[in-house]
């Protein structure tokens, strides 16, 4: 791997575990200002100091986000569809030289695979892929689940085992309960986080985290259930427990709920 590449990916995972807490806060490209999200600053400022890296698009970067912030930044450059219209119709938004001068330590898109626009959605990251290996910025794919599609093992592993195909060097999926580790085994040697989803209870969103890490994931790149929960603090230091210390739920539970 070339070394500005992998310079980068380093940045993202933490040395000593080989692990990520990415702390996602991009809904905003598509619905707007959301529960959370109303002041990215506000919510990201208590929170950054947990978290390993930054999924953000570029113009809540530089809006809301100080040039002095020291986390990588994992660039949402797609977009073009609102939670009023057909999800998976969208394209590049940001161009690489864009991408080059905020910095960014890796890019992202999501791919719909199944979804109305799927080929679109495959040709975006194919895009990014190839813009990505000429500038040695890794690539995180973010399989998008449509409302019709069942999120079981059968379809993440086609969804990720895609973006593998394609040339990610990280994927993002969602956790399914039963034969996750077979999701992470079609994406070979690539690095697989999950997304937290739609708000669930904390100590849900812990076991989740718990049963995706045991299954072979390296991290999470988890939004809603770290700037919804009543205690965000407490939550991102409980996933960071359960990412980087391995700690049990039990343990996890009691960091979040400490004020
Ligand atoms: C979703 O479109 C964005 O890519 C989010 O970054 C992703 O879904 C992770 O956030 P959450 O944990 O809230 O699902």
């Amino acid at each position: 791997m070339e070394w500005g590449m992998k310079n980068r990916l380093s940045r993202i995972f933490n040395a000593k575990t080989g692990r990520s807490v990415m702390l996602a806060v991009d809904h905003g490209y598509f619905q707007g200002p959301t529960t959370g999200l109303r002041n990215i600053k506000k919510t990201t400022d208590p929170l950054l100091t947990y978290a390993d890296a930054l999924m953000i698009t570029r113009g809540a970067l530089r809006n809301w986000i100080p040039a002095e912030m020291d986390k990588p930044v994992i660039l949402r450059v797609s977009g073009g569809q609102s939670i009023l219209k057909e999800l998976s119709n969208e394209i590049i938004t940001t161009s690489i030289e864009d991408v080059i001068r905020v910095n960014a330590s890796a890019i992202t898109c999501s791919v719909y695979i199944g979804g109305e626009h799927e080929k679109q959605s495959i040709k975006n990251l194919s895009k990014i892929v190839n813009q990505g290996q000429d500038y040695g910025i890794p690539v995180l794919a973010v399989t998008a689940v449509g409302k019709e599609m069942t999120r079981d093992s059968k379809y993440l592993s086609l969804a990720c085992r895609i973006c593998v195909e394609l040339g990610a060097h990280i994927v993002k999926t969602y956790y399914c309960e039963r034969a996750f580790e077979e999701v992470i085994e079609a994406c070979g040697n690539v690095p697989v986080v999950i997304a937290g989803g739609k708000k669930i209870e904390e100590r849900a969103a812990l076991k989740m985290a718990k049963d995706a890490i045991k299954a072979g994931a390296v991290g999470v790149d988890m939004g809603r259930n770290v700037f919804q929960s009543n205690n965000p603090v407490g939550m991102i230091k409980a996933v960071r427990a359960i990412v980087h210390d391995d700690a049990s739920i039990n343990d996890a539970f009691k960091i979040y709920k400490k004020k």
